[in-house]
């Protein structure tokens, strides 16, 4: 038996956000931002609008591509790092969103890794033989660690405020993040299939907690009494940091380990790949993981310059547009691979 990916689908927000939208909020420009990341725009959420949202927007197409009706669903698989509350996680609120049966659901995170986590998990339990169609969704909603308070006027038109030399000065320091993140989901459906070629092939993960500093959230964490105050709230605890350079040196090894180890495994080269999705966090890496698997840009597909980095939304968004733009044909050896904050990582080889 094998795991199938049936279906796929988007759940992008409507506000669009060019680099130039961000400079007037903090001392950056269009042209750093480009070079150093390749961004040139990203999508902002609406106010109020969470990562269950965006996830449901996608999840409701991808059973729709599928052709599998809700009441056929097995079980919910939802990684995601920006849930809409502290607990229960995302699962709950898109069952009751999308009105599923009251089906199993699992709330992973990994970060950047939780897609590719949640492709194992889902094949992991279809070949347990318990469930035979299983919902993925990787979804995120970064603008609540947005520090700046007016500087929703600018970038998605609520109104038009002044921002101060205060807030500017503010932003300014979390500049090497802020400028990197974006709003979106995407969700596919995993089904068992007992014929055909089609199917996962080998998945390797990892995680190395050793330098869990080098991207993490400080505050707002159980270790600390109470586990949110004004305090944290004042020193931005709420923020996420980032040593910038060292997640770039770890993901531009560690991708390109996790794809040879997966095509190693089914007695492959990285050559015969016929496509490589790997996480969209910097062009800069996307290219540097190509240029160490001495793959062609044609077979690694970026779509980082539209969406910016949306954690465990990028490999499913970037799957469904190869898909639909016909990049992905049936029968392809493809491989996704994610590396990110944990640090969790891995690659999964897949023919579609
Ligand atoms: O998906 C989660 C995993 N995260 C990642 O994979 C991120 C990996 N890291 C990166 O993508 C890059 O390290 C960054 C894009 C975050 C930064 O690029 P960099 O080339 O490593 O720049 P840097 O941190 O070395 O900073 C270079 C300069 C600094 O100024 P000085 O000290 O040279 O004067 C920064 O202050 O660029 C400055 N800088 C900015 N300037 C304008 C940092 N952010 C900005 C900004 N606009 N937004």
């Amino acid at each position: 038996m094998r795991s199938v990916i049936t279906g796929t689908g988007i759940g992008i927000p409507k506000n669009l956000v060019p680099n130039e939208a961000l400079t007037p909020l903090m001392d950056t420009t269009d042209e750093w931002i480009r070079t150093r990341s390749g961004i040139e725009q990203r999508y902002y959420a609406d106010p109020g609008q969470g990562s269950a949202e965006l996830g449901s927007i996608a999840a409701e197409s991808a059973l729709q591509s599928a052709g599998l009706p809700k009441e056929d669903i097995d079980a919910v698989i939802f990684a995601t790092m920006t849930p809409d509350y502290l607990f229960p996680g995302n699962g709950p609120v898109l069952q009751e969103r999308m009105k599923l049966p009251e089906i199993p659901t699992f709330d992973i995170r990994q970060q950047c890794s939780g897609f590719l986590y949640g492709l194992d998990l889902a094949d992991s339990l279809i070949q347990s033989r318990k469930y035979r169609n299983i919902l993925l969704i990787g979804a995120e909603v970064h603008t609540p660690f947005m520090p700046w308070e007016n500087g929703w006027d600018t970038t998605i038109g609520l109104s038009t405020r002044a921002i101060t030399a205060e807030e500017r000065e503010i932003n300014t320091r979390y500049r090497d993040r802020l400028v990197l993140f974006g709003d979106g989901a995407g969700a596919v459906v995993v089904q068992a299939r007992d014929d055909g070629q089609s199917g996962f092939l080998s998945s390797r993960l990892f995680t190395n907690g050793s330098n869990i500093e080098a991207l993490y959230v400080k505050g707002v964490g159980f270790r600390q009494r109470p586990y949110v105050d004004g305090k944290q709230l004042e020193d931005r605890d709420s923020i996420p940091r980032m040593e910038g350079r060292e997640v770039f040196k770890q993901a531009v090894s560690r991708m390109p380990q996790a794809v040879r180890q997966v095509c190693a495994d089914r007695g492959v080269t990285p050559a015969d790949l016929d496509i490589l999705l790997i996480h969209q966090a910097n062009l800069r890496i996307v290219e540097a993981v190509a240029k160490q698997l001495a793959l062609p840009p044609e077979k690694v597909p970026h779509n980082i310059e539209r969406y910016a980095n949306t954690t465990a939304g990028t490999l499913p968004i970037l799957y469904h547009e190869c898909l639909s733009d016909g990049r992905i044909q049936p029968g392809m050896l493809v491989c996704f691979t994610a590396l990110g904050s944990g640090l969790h990582w891995g690659a999964v080889l897949y023919r579609v």
